[in-house]
Order: C-alpha cells, then sequence, then structure tokens
C-alpha cells in the first residue's frame, strides 16, 4: 500500500511570496516547509488512540514523511481545514463513520487523524499521476480521512481536484463539501420545489441554515428560519439582521416559534396557506423541532441531518395521519459514497457562486497552526466547537508549517 511505503518528500523548499500578494493569499502562501535531513518532510497531525472528549483523546503528534514518493501517491500539504460538530462526534466515538486506527504515521499506539473536510495543495506527485501536478488543490473525496494534519500522503482515488481555484480561499474550498453540499441536496433531491415555494429550518444560523438561506433565495424559495434566542435582545436582534441579509425571508426565535400567535404570522406570510411550505430542515431535534412540524403544508417534508439539542424527536400523531407529512434523514457521506460525479458537480456549482459573490462565507474563527503552535491550543480549539453561541466555525489554517 502506498501510504506503508512511505513515501518521498517534496524538494525542500523556502518558497516567499512577494509581500504584495500576502495580504490575497494570507498565511497559506507565505510559508516554508519544514524539512529534515535527506529531504524527509517533517508532519503533525491531531491523532487520536481511543475514543472519548477531544481534550482527553487528541495529541499532537510528530512524523517524517520519506521522500521516496511511490508511483501512485501524491504529498499534499493542508492549508485549511474546519472543525465540524460531526468531526467532535467522531473522536467521541458516536459517529458512524470511525476511520481505523492504524500504526502508518509512528504514533505509541495505533490512531487515527481527526478531521473530515480540508484544502490541500499538491507539493508532489508520484510518476503515475495524471490527474493533478504540483501546486493544483484538491479536497477529500470521502469523509474520514483525517484533515487536522500539515501533510499527507494520498492517492487519486481519495482526491477530487478543484478545477479552477482563481479567486478562492483555501477556506471556501476547504468548507464547501460538507455543509453547503449538505443544504443544496436537502433543498433539491426530496420535494420538487418551485419558485414561491417556501421551507422552515432550525439551526438557521449554523453552516447548513446559512448555505440553505442563500441557494434557497437564489432559487426563488422562501425560508422561515429558527434560531436559538440569543442571552440579551440586541444579540438577537443583530443576528436576525444577518441571517435576513443573506436572503432569509423570515427569521423567528425558538421563543416565537412556541408562541401561540406564530400560527397566525405563518399563515400571514404564506396567504392563507395558499404558498406552500414544502420542506422542514432539522439539526436539532427536542421540541422545538416538534413545534416546526406543526407549520408544514399537508404532504410536506421534514428531513432530519442534526440533533444538536442531543432531545429525540417526538413526532405529533395528526402529523402523521391528517396531513401525511413525510420524514426523512440526510447524510451527506451517504450521497458523496454513492454520487461522486454529483459531488464534483455540486462542489464546482456552489465555488462558481462564491467566486462570482453571490455565495457569501460563514463566518470562521481562523486557527492559526504554525510549527510551534502547541497541542493544548489545538484541543482547546476542538473542544470548544461543541458549545453553542460561537461567533464562527473553527478553522484551522495552516501558516509556517
Ligand atoms: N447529516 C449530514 O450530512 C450533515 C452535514 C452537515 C452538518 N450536519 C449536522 O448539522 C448540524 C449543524 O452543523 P454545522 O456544521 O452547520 O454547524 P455549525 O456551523 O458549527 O453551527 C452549529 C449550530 O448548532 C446550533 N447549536 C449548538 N448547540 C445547540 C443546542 N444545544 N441546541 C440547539 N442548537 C444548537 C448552533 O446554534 P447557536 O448559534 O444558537 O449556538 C448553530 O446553529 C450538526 O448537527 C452537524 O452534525 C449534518
Amino acid at each position: 500500500m502506498v501510504l506503508q511505503q512511505a513515501a518521498r518528500a517534496h524538494p525542500s523548499s523556502a518558497a516567499f511570496l512577494p509581500r504584495a500578494l500576502a495580504p490575497r493569499y494570507g498565511p497559506w502562501l507565505c510559508r516554508r516547509h519544514k524539512s529534515g535531513p535527506y529531504g524527509y518532510t517533517q508532519a503533525k497531525a491531531l491523532v487520536y488512540s481511543k475514543y472519548g472528549e477531544p481534550s482527553d483523546v487528541l495529541s499532537l503528534h510528530t512524523h517524517s514523511i520519506s521522500p521516496s514518493l511511490p508511483s501512485s501517491a501524491l504529498l499534499l500539504r493542508t492549508l485549511a481545514s474546519p472543525i465540524n460538530p460531526a468531526d467532535i462526534n467522531q473522536i467521541q466515538g458516536v459517529y458512524p463513520v470511525k476511520p481505523p486506527f492504524t500504526s502508518l504515521l509512528g504514533t505509541s499506539a495505533p490512531s487515527a487523524v481527526g478531521g473530515n473536510e480540508g484544502c490541500f495543495e499538491v507539493v508532489s506527485v508520484g510518476s503515475a499521476i495524471k490527474s493533478v501536478t504540483k501546486g493544483d488543490w484538491v479536497i477529500m473525496k470521502n469523509t474520514g480521512f483525517g484533515t487536522w494534519r500539515t501533510h499527507t500522503l494520498a492517492e487519486e482515488k481519495d482526491i477530487l481536484k478543484i478545477g479552477n481555484k482563481e479567486g478562492l480561499t483555501p477556506i471556501q474550498v476547504g468548507t464547501v463539501s460538507v455543509n453547503p453540499c449538505t443544504a443544496y441536496r436537502m433543498l433539491k433531491d426530496f420535494e420538487k420545489m418551485s419558485e414561491g415555494d417556501w421551507f422552515i429550518q432550525n439551526g438557521a444560523n449554523s453552516g447548513v441554515g446559512r448555505a440553505a438561506i442563500q441557494l434557497g433565495r437564489q432559487w426563488g424559495l422562501k425560508s422561515i428560519n429558527i434560531i436559538r434566542d440569543r442571552p440579551d435582545a440586541a444579540a438577537t436582534l443583530a443576528m436576525k439582521n444577518e441571517l435576513l441579509g443573506l436572503g432569509a425571508t423570515k427569521v423567528v426565535t425558538e421563543s416565537e416559534l412556541m408562541d401561540q400567535s406564530f400560527k397566525e404570522k405563518v399563515n400571514e406570510w404564506t396567504s392563507g396557506g395558499r404558498e406552500l411550505i414544502k420542506v422542514g430542515l432539522n439539526c436539532v431535534g427536542g421540541k422545538p423541532t416538534s413545534a416546526l412540524i406543526k407549520h408544514l403544508s399537508p404532504s410536506g417534508h421534514l428531513i432530519t441531518y442534526g440533533g444538536m439539542s442531543k432531545q429525540p424527536l417526538s413526532l405529533p400523531v395528526s402529523a402523521l395521519i391528517f396531513k401525511d407529512i413525510k420524514f426523512s434523514g440526510y447524510w451527506v457521506s451517504r450521497w458523496s459514497d454513492a454520487h461522486p460525479d454529483d459531488k464534483k458537480r455540486t462542489v464546482d456549482e456552489i465555488l462558481e457562486m462564491t467566486r462570482k459573490g453571490t455565495f457569501k462565507d460563514i463566518p470562521v474563527q481562523e486557527l492559526r497552526w504554525d510549527w510551534g503552535t502547541e497541542e493544548t491550543t489545538l484541543k482547546k480549539a476542538v473542544q470548544g466547537t461543541l458549545s453553542g453561541f460561537r461567533a464562527g466555525k473553527g478553522v484551522f489554517v495552516y501558516g509556517d508549517t
């Protein structure tokens, strides 16, 4: 197997970018590779050898990548990799995709690398590789690869090439394949939605929620967006305005949703129910979702893709019997494994919208990962991901690694 053959590193380079170009491409290009003796690439990875809380089980492991690159291997360096809620669940051992613990990186106990999404630059390629060349950007084709690492070896089957990286940042590319694709497919693949139709969603300020708002607006869909009440009224208003600015039609808090008067409001917005709320998107569960279901039109469809409140979903019986509401689950990993070509098309389409400025970035908290960044700093960033009311998604941005 390629990865077991300890592949060859790229030639040691100290490629510094002209200062004038630095502001646009930030830390990604203004850096050098750590290169050890005999051309070995020095790499670091956040690994775990047993399941548990990230702060307990993650450790930062340093290893070398040998200069003898097998013909079918690629050496990649990571430019950006986000910390998604599912990454934490994976480390906790409660996510269905469980990367095998292996000894490939030479950890004292067999380990897996955290993270599932990211943007990588091709540093060098084996002689048999034809589809990518040095300098190309790639993302991972499937979940479970392990993306919280400074460098990695991969094979062609692991990667999707970004056809045109012009005008894009590594964060945009490194966060496209999970959340935007999830929103896109949920709005397209379950019900035929036409201009003027509505959808209703909770977790509306999440990465998926923001993507759904923006895609929905471009496709002429109207949306009712539910957010959690913020600690104070000003913060709630600011969040509402932010989502309205992205193209949300209506934004309400969970307490407004639970209020008796909400039914009337929805009736008014949808012209007495003549405009249909065909789809509900749920990543929360619990009581707020039971309340959301009541606003779906007859034969509407609730699609559950997450359970952030950790509360089970309880379904009103009448929704099934009298309104014939359908209930489905969605998992982007299942879709991308089954439809790799569709994944490429969806990613390309969203990146094109991003390039044109019609699909805005999610708010992010950039967490710079340099060679000297301490293990505790990286672990803290990961552990903090599941706490609510965050200013943005944590994304590792690789600097001087
Ligand atoms: N099934 C799939 O294929 C798929 C794909 C992508 C994502 N997901 C899931 O979708 C969800 C959102 O992911 P993301 O990456 O878009 O999220 P994100 O950008 O990291 O945002 C997290 C969201 O969860 C909300 N939240 C956090 N704790 C909560 C709680 N206790 N109760 C209710 N809401 C809470 C946050 O609301 P506040 O701002 O109010 O804290 C925020 O809206 C996650 O469950 C993730 O696993 C599933």
